[in-house]
């Protein structure tokens, strides 16, 4: 019996492996990454106890078959019991440490909301071939995307928004062939978009409002087939809109106001699959296109400080929708057309301009 028991015991500790659970190497890195971390309000690292990481260790799960922990999934918000009972949301400090790349079989790592993680994120992060998702959202998370993270041929989500990233956007991110989700707002990002960000043919979310980005628009995001938000507000943007990024099959949401956008309106805008379209507060100039039709439509279309010119183009009247409309703060001229989608708008639509007029402002 005893010498049943040693014997276990040896190959345990020659095969590395606890009795169907994680193997001792990551269990170790899973402790390492803890001990960089400082959660005082949830007791969320109290189950992380016992041999085997595999087994209700909060956020952990493992591969069924090879037991190697493939997610860590730690959201600071969440409506799981453990918030209920402490009655708030998570924080943390501390930093990610290193040793998470130690899990090679890693697929996702979500560690999102915590507020007050900091440090860096792991350069070796790009050398884990399995990893599908990268969430970093709402912690104070510096220093830069690293420079090489388009090696992660299977990344289908890449989300550091709400930290405090700088440098620029690597050239490398072209490079993500898998990427479907790109959210990298509100951080200190600078430098130019890449030119060939039109490679990753899979997004279909390209979020990166509320940085420092600078340059042209790169006309090949129109080659982006599945994008269906675009949201490049708050930046430092300029140069034109092209015009082919009127022309994309699926594009329903774009944002770039808050720039330094010039040029005109190209006439593929009004005339789009886009329904929220955002373009205030730049310095885009000439007419509003009058090519509306019934393929227009829009919950929402914000020109509001920007020079435009003109009248306001009489098709307006034909779009199959308009909700919220704010052309105010250009230089447009001339009566507002009559038609429904004017019945609910209210002056503040159309104020500071040079000479419109008619209803809701005063009559011509
Ligand atoms: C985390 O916050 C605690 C106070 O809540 C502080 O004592 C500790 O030094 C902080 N640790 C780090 C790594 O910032
Ligand atoms: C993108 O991948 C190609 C092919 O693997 C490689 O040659 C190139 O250097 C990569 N680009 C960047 C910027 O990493
Ligand atoms: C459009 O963007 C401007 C500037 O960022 C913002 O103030 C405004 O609220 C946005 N418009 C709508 C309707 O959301
Ligand atoms: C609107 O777009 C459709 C499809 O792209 C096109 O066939 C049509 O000619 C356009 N209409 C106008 C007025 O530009």
């Amino acid at each position: 019996m005893g010498t049943a028991l040693f014997i276990t015991a040896v190959f345990i500790l020659v095969a590395g492996t606890a009795v169907n659970g994680c193997p001792l190497s990551d269990r170790a890195a899973l402790l390492a990454f803890k001990a960089a971390l400082h959660e005082p309000y949830l007791g969320i690292f109290k189950s992380w106890t016992g041999h085997d990481c595999c087994h209700k260790w909060y956020g952990i799960s493992c591969d069924p078959t090879t037991k190697r922990v493939a997610d860590i999934n730690l959201r600071g918000e969440s409506e799981d019991p453990i918030f209920q009972k402490a009655h708030r949301t998570g924080y943390m400090n501390g930093s990610i440490s290193p040793a998470i790349c130690k899990l090679t079989r890693l697929s996702s790592v979500i560690i999102a909301d915590w507020k007050g993680i900091s440090g860096v994120i792991p350069k070796c992060i790009t050398s884990l071939p399995f990893l599908r998702i990268l969430d970093l959202i709402g912690n104070q998370i510096s220093g830069e995307i690293p420079f090489d993270i388009g090696k992660l041929s299977r990344l289908t989500v890449l989300n550091v928004a709400d930290n405090r990233i700088t440098g620029r956007m690597p050239r490398s991110i072209a490079n993500l062939s898998s990427l479907m989700h790109l959210d990298l707002r509100n951080n200190l990002i600078s430098g130019t978009i890449p030119q060939n960000f039109g490679k990753l043919r899979m997004l279909s979310r390209a979020l990166l409002s509320g940085n420092r980005i600078y340059g042209p628009i790169p006309y090949t995001i129109s080659y982006i087939y599945r994008l269906s938000d675009l949201d490049l507000s708050l930046n430092r943007i300029s140069g034109p809109i092209p015009e082919s990024i009127g022309k994309m099959a699926v594009l329903a949401t774009l944002n770039l106001d808050g720039n330094k956008i010039s040029g005109k309106l190209p006439a593929t805008l009004m005339n789009s699959s886009i329904s929220i379209l955002n373009l205030s507060r730049n310095a885009i100039e000439g007419n509003i296109p009058d090519v509306f039709g019934p393929r227009s439509y829009f919950m929402m279309i914000d020109l509001s400080y920007n020079n435009l010119k003109g009248p306001i183009p009489k098709s307006i009247s034909s779009a199959s929708y308009i909700g919220h409309l704010d052309l105010s703060h250009n230089h447009l001229c001339g009566a507002i057309p009559a038609g429904s989608w004017f019945e609910h708008l209210e002056a503040s639509s159309f104020i500071n301009n040079d000479c419109l007029c008619g209803k809701p402002l005063k009559t011509c």
